[in-house]
């Protein structure tokens, strides 16, 4: 049976959401949209009164591919919603702060994608996952990635025909260094002699700067190097990156301005070194990162490095054993990075330790949220948000922040 809803407002998946709640994939506020109703979810979806908002998707991919979720709302509206999750994620902490416009990534920026490939009896399907299920969507056009991405796309594919097993789907990661393409694959057939034989013909074959098997390097014609600033480093296999080039530089623009005129400065979940090592060009860094592979690649980095202040490196889970206001009052400036979950655990001993300037980069609002409710405890204001768009059409949303100790505290 044909049901009739009006959309009241975006779920953090991006999906439109009536009253019920009804779950309308790809709908927008105050659309009057028609479907059936399966569970709470709208299926067969007519959009009965569109949206001003509502948009021509760019790809041609989008209707089959589930890589990007908002390709149907105009980029001011994404770029509106995107600095409302963050402003209600801290609202909901009885927060606010002054947001900054937001930074977009372009289009065809993403330097980096793992595409999923299947064999089939014709010989591999590759691509990304469709909408909410796990067949493959072939992209041959699609407007996020970085167009050499794209053309590396049947290197994957000849990497399946090598390594890929009937039935599972491998993941291959592509990655663009200064060394050319890093490829890292996972979910393939276990390594054996003819296999790594293989492999180690088709790097040079097809000219990969490394290529990479369930973490374990096969063959390195290149380093696959990423630049940091002035250094140089080449990251694990699958390690960490930004997504995009521009948003790491948008998320450094932030964090250096955060930090500006510190001497001593300490970077805890630090990776292979975005931020540590342009900010070791005006200050002394500590980096702390819980990977120790991270940190040899970041300190091998800095040791190649001419011109930059000293680096240290220490391996920790800052989970487990984040540091402690002793440790931490050796620096002028903290920043922090960490994963989705946040920093619980850290962020009550910054607040304990009480340092005057905190630069905290984000890719969980909601995470984000609670450690500054905890800073703001402590005696901090937080000063501004710049929310950093990477991953464009997509729900996520990244953010910097720069806290400051109040005086009195
Ligand atoms: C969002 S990334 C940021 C990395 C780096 N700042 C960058 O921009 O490239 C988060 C980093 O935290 C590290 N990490 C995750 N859990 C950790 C933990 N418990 N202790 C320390 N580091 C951890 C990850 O390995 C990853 O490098």
């Amino acid at each position: 049976m044909t049901q009739q809803f009006t959309i009241t407002r975006l779920g953090h998946q991006g999906d439109g959401i009536a009253d019920g709640p009804v779950y309308a994939p790809r709908t927008l506020p105050g659309e009057v949209v028609s479907g059936t109703l399966t569970g709470q979810v709208l299926t067969d979806i007519r959009v009965e009164t569109p949206s001003e908002d509502r948009v021509k998707a760019p790809c041609r991919h989008y209707k089959a591919c589930g890589g990007c979720q908002l390709q149907h709302a105009s980029d001011a509206f994404v770029a509106d919603w995107k600095l409302e999750i963050v402003r209600n994620a801290l609202a909901a902490q009885g927060l606010d702060a002054q947001m900054r416009p937001i930074h977009t990534s372009p289009e065809q920026s993403r330097r980096r994608a793992t595409v999923a490939v299947r064999r089939t009896k014709k010989g591999t399907l590759a691509g990304f996952h469709g909408r909410a299920s796990d067949t493959i969507t072939e992209i041959p056009d699609c407007r996020l990635l970085d167009p050499e991405l794209i053309a590396a796309i049947p290197v994957a594919e000849a990497l399946a025909v090598l390594g890929g097993s009937r039935k599972g789907i491998l993941a291959v990661t592509l990655t663009l260094s200064e060394g050319g393409l890093d490829v890292a694959v996972k979910g393939g057939k276990p390594l054996d002699g003819p296999l790594e034989l293989a492999l180690a013909q088709a790097t040079e074959k097809h000219g990969l700067a490394r290529l990479s098997w369930d973490d374990e390097v096969i063959a390195m014609r290149q380093a696959p190097l990423q630049r940091f600033g002035t250094a140089e480093v080449t990251p694990p296999p699958g390690a960490f990156l930004q997504a995009t080039k521009d948003g790491e530089q948008a998320l450094l623009q932030a964090v250096s301005e955060a930090t500006q005129g510190a001497k001593r400065v300490v970077d805890l979940f630090a990776g292979s070194g975005t931020f540590s090592l342009p900010l070791a060009q005006t200050a002394e860094v500590h980096a702390v990162e819980g990977e120790s592979a991270m940190v040899q690649a970041l300190d091998q980095g800095w040791r190649k490095a001419h011109g930059l202040k000293r680096v240290t490196t220490e391996a920790r889970d800052l989970f487990r054993r984040p540091l402690m206001p002793d440790e931490l009052k050796a620096f002028d400036a903290i920043v922090l990075d960490p994963p989705r979950a946040g920093a619980e655990a850290q962020v009550e001993e910054l607040a304990k330790a009480k340092r005057p300037v905190i630069a905290y980069v984000s890719c969980n609002p909601v995470s984000f949220a609670r450690d500054a409710k905890i800073l703001f405890n402590a005696g901090y204001t937080l000063e501004w948000v710049q929310v950093v768009d990477q991953f464009r059409w997509s729900s996520h949303t990244e953010l910097a922040a720069r806290f400051v100790l109040n005086a009195a505290s």
